[in-house]
C-alpha cells in the first residue's frame, strides 16, 4: 500500500547491498516514497528480481557493483546521474561479517576483505556520490552497534564498523559546506541472510536470540525498522542532521548490564 505522503518524491537513491536484507527493505521503502532507486550489488540475479518486483509500482533498477572496486562504485554513480539526471541519496550498506573466530585466530586476508567491503566500499561511495551531489544530498552508511561496542561480533567486523563511523564523521565535517549530509544508521542484530549465515541459525532462531539479548521487549528488530531509520536520514525531515550515528538497538548498547546477555550471542554461534 502506498504511504500517505511521499518523503522522497523526485529524489534519486543508490543503495549498495540492495539485493537482500536491510538494503532490499530500504529499496522497497524508498521507492514507495517516490524515489527512483538504483540497487547496486554483487548478487545479480537476486538484485534484478528485487528491482523487477519493485518496478510495477515504483521505479527501481539493478546494476552490478562490487563495492571493493572503486571504479565500479564510480560507474554506479555515473550511471545514476546519466540515467536519472542526479543523485540525491547514497545508502552505502553492502556488508559481510566474516568468520566468527577469535582475534587470536584472525586471518589477515579476511581482515583485508572485511575492511575492503565496509571501509573501502563506504569511502568510495562517499567520494563519488559526494562529488556528484552538486545540489546537496544525503549519504547514509550502514554501520552497526559494533561501531560503538565490542564483544559480540568478530574483531575485523568491529574494527570495520568503528572505521566507518570515523569516516562518516570526517566526511560530514568536510562535505557540510557543500550541503551534503553524511550519517550512519547502526542496527542491533537482526535476522538477515548475513546474520543467519554468520550464526548458523534460522531467521526464527536469530529473532529468539536477539530478542532475548535486547533491552527493549515486545518488539523484534526487522529490516523494515532499519529501512525506516535510513528513510528519515535520506529525507528532508533530517535536513539539519549530519555526522550522526543513528543507533537502532532498543537501548541495548546504553544499558551496560545487558552486555553479558549480548555476549551470549557469540556463545550461541559456537
Ligand atoms: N543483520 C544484522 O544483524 C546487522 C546488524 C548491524 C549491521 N548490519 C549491516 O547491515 C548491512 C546489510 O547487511 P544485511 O544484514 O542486510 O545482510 P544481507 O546479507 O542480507 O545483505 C548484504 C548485501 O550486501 C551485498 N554485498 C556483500 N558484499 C558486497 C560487495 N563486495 N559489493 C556489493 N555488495 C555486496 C550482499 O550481496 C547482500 O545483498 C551490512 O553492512 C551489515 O554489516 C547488519
Amino acid at each position: 500500500m502506498a504511504p500517505a505522503y511521499s518523503r522522497l518524491e523526485g529524489k534519486v537513491a543508490v543503495i549498495t547491498g540492495g539485493a537482500s536484507g536491510i538494503g532490499e527493505a530500504a529499496a522497497r521503502l524508498f521507492a514507495s516514497h517516490g524515489a527512483t532507486v538504483v540497487i547496486a550489488d554483487i548478487q545479480d540475479d537476486l538484485g534484478r528480481s528485487v528491482a523487477a518486483s519493485i518496478s510495477p509500482s515504483g521505479n527501481c533498477t539493478f546494476i552490478h557493483c562490487d563495492v571493493r572496486d572503486e571504479a565500479q562504485v564510480a560507474a554506479v554513480v555515473a550511471h545514476a546521474v546519466e540515467a536519472h539526471g542526479r543523485i540525491d541519496v547514497m545508502f552505502s550498506n553492502a556488508g559481510v561479517v566474516g568468520t566468527m573466530a577469535s582475534v587470536l585466530e584472525l586471518d589477515l586476508a579476511e581482515l583485508d576483505n572485511v575492511m575492503a567491503v565496509h571501509l573501502r566500499g563506504a569511502a568510495a561511495s562517499i567520494k563519488h556520490a559526494g562529488r556528484a551531489m552538486a545540489a546537496g544530498g544525503s549519504i547514509i552508511c550502514t554501520a552497526s552497534v559494533a561501531s560503538v561496542q565490542a564483544g559480540f561480533s568478530p574483531a575485523a567486523y568491529v574494527a570495520a564498523k568503528h572505521a566507518i563511523l570515523g569516516l562518516v564523521k570526517a566526511a560530514a565535517a568536510e562535505l557540510g559546506p557543500k550541503g551534503v549530509r553524511v550519517n550512519c544508521v547502526s542496527p542491533f542484530g537482526l535476522a538477515t541472510p548475513l546474520m543467519c549465515s554468520a550464526m548458523g541459525m534460522s531467521p526464527q532462531k536469530v529473532d529468539d536470540v536477539t530478542s532475548a539479548a535486547s533491552v527493549l521487549k515486545g518488539k523484534v528488530l526487522k529490516t523494515e525498522d532499519v529501512a525506516a531509520a535510513a528513510l528519515f536520514l535520506a529525507s528532508d525531515e533530517s535536513a539539519f542532521v549530519s555526522g550522526h550515528n543513528l543507533i537502532v538497538d532498543g537501548a541495548t548498547t546504553v544499558v551496560g548490564a545487558s552486555l553479558s546477555a549480548v555476549l551470549q550471542l557469540s556463545s550461541h554461534a559456537n
